[in-house]
């Protein structure tokens, strides 16, 4: 039925329930229409609409914006694929990933760009989609930026898929290529000879247990590699993004160089605020992710950091493996990481629940930030008239215990098997479509989600050093001997 004033018949109310935004908290009615939020307002102030969803006593919170998700396609789908992986992210509350380029082939050149969206075509959820940027694909980044590529990722540390990092006067070219287009490079920030050099010595001295997997890869990397990237990336202008920040010592590099006004941000996961290096007894090769979860005085250090703002976001490093190439006796043999993106909101809501956080905080640091740091907002990362409805309805009372062979994904593998959680996502929306409903995947939903312009939204760059890159010096006329 139409409003009879004004002929105005919304998609969907959900009515009754608690929106939450980054700074405050109020009882609202919300309308969509056509993918978007048409309307914000007071309880039983809507218009007609096609179907109500009665939402009393939950939260509606803008969708989690997961930066950081490996989803295995092309090359891996024994691991994952675009569908399994973003009907985690549905299930998760999650609306929009970001997913990384060490597939197989890699997404490192423009037609690897156009397979990739190829795959991602199936997904449940709006994505992005990260080129490499490597030593051998310099002359591809053009091409990827012109292409659609919506952000880079640099492994300065070699993980799952062992792409060789690149040398520094490598990156520093793709910095001075990279920068015009404010795309933003997310880094592996570890620095790979350190780690190759202490990882041989202790397998030379007859080191196989968990813990080594510790000592081959000390804070120190991290700290080498955020302070070096965030250098290039204050002389080139580029936009940089940490990664799953792992340490207490690599938080100076980082706040230090946003007091400098470099445009970096960074991120942490779950494990490294959950887990620490008590639990390797009890996970054994389980817990084996790059970057290593460390001492529990760093764990307090990235709880305090990502209280402050100095680490801007949540994100997951979502990376499934199988429970045979993750349980290994031997360290070195088990793979790295495990699925994230279907635990980190009923995790995160958790702390929420046990008050070490605010629903608020939270939003900003899963939703607000990651928009606006990823060129998304303000069309994603809030629930506002005219941005895209991308909803997590949440209730913050309902209990559940996260059990592997429930996940969505591939990866039937976690850390967090058997941790009971105190507030759930039970529906998910992408652009007003459930996508999760109830605590279950609306199937059908694959192929809904479509790929973030994040291009368009970024505000322009500010290219420093620009008469001085590479580029330009190979223009530049040899000097003349006087
Ligand atoms: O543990 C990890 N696994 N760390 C990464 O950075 C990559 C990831 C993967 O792709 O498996
Ligand atoms: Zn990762």
């Amino acid at each position: 039925m139409h409003d009879p004033d004004t002929g105005f018949l919304a998609d969907l109310v959900l009515a009754g329930g608690t929106v939450v935004t980054g700074t405050t908290r109020f009882q609202a009615d919300v309308a969509t229409k056509d993918g978007l939020v048409a309307l914000v307002g007071a309880p039983g102030t809507m218009p007609a609409a096609r179907e109500t969803v009665d939402v009393t006593g939950q939260f509606l919170l803008p969708g989690a914006i997961d930066v950081h998700v490996h989803f295995r396609e092309p090359g891996y789908t024994h691991k994952e694929d675009w569908r399994t992986g973003s009907a985690a992210a549905a299930m998760g509350g999650t609306t929009t990933v970001f997913e990384m380029p060490n597939t197989h082939p890699p997404t490192r050149s423009l037609a690897e760009l156009r397979a990739k969206q190829a795959a991602a075509a199936k997904s449940h959820v709006d994505y992005g989609l990260y080129g490499l940027l490597a030593e051998d694909n310099l002359d591809e980044l053009p091409g990827l930026i012109a292409g659609g590529v919506n952000a880079f990722k640099c492994f300065m540390g070699n993980t799952f898929g062992n792409l060789p990092s690149p040398s520094t006067g490598a990156m520093l070219e793709a910095f001075e290529i990279i920068a015009p287009s404010g795309l933003r490079i997310s880094l592996h920030a570890e620095t790979a000879s350190i780690m190759a050099w202490r990882q041989a010595r202790l397998v030379a001295a007859g080191r196989n247990d968990p813990l080594a997997h510790v000592a081959a890869r000390p804070a120190i990397v991290a700290v080498e590699a955020v302070s070096r990237a965030a250098v290039l990336a204050e002389w080139t202008g580029a936009r940089i993004h940490v990664l799953h920040i792992s340490s207490a010592a690599e938080l100076r590099p980082l706040a230090e160089s946003k007091a400098r006004g470099v445009e970096i941000t960074g991120e942490t996961c779950p494990c490294y605020l959950l887990l620490d290096t008590g639990d390797y007894a009890r996970l054994g090769s389980v817990i084996r992710v790059n970057p290593p979860v460390r001492d529990a005085a760093d764990a307090a250090a990235i709880r305090a950091a990502l209280m402050s703002g100095v680490i801007d976001m949540i994100a997951t490093d979502h990376a499934p493996h199988t429970p045979e190439e993750k349980r290994k006796d031997v360290i070195w043999e088990a793979d790295c990481g495990f699925p994230g993106v279907e635990t980190q909101m009923p995790l995160m809501l958790n702390e929420v629940a046990q008050g070490r956080m605010s629903l608020e905080h939270y939003v900003r640091i899963s939703a607000e930030n990651p928009a606006q740091a990823f060129g998304l907002w303000p069309a994603k990362g809030r629930i506002e008239a005219g941005a895209e409805a991308d909803i997590a309805v949440v209730d913050m009372e309902r209990r559940e215990t996260i059990r592997a062979e429930r996940l969505h994904s591939r990866g039937k593998i976690t850390p967090f098997e058997g941790v009971e959680v105190t507030g759930v996502p039970v529906h998910t929306l992408v652009r007003g479509r459930f996508v999760q409903r109830d605590r279950r995947l609306v199937a059908e939903t694959s192929g809904w989600g479509r790929q973030v312009t994040a291009i368009q939204r970024m505000p322009p760059a500010r290219v420093r050093n620009a008469d001085r890159t590479l580029a330009a010096c190979l223009q530049a006329p040899a000097r003349e001997e006087a």
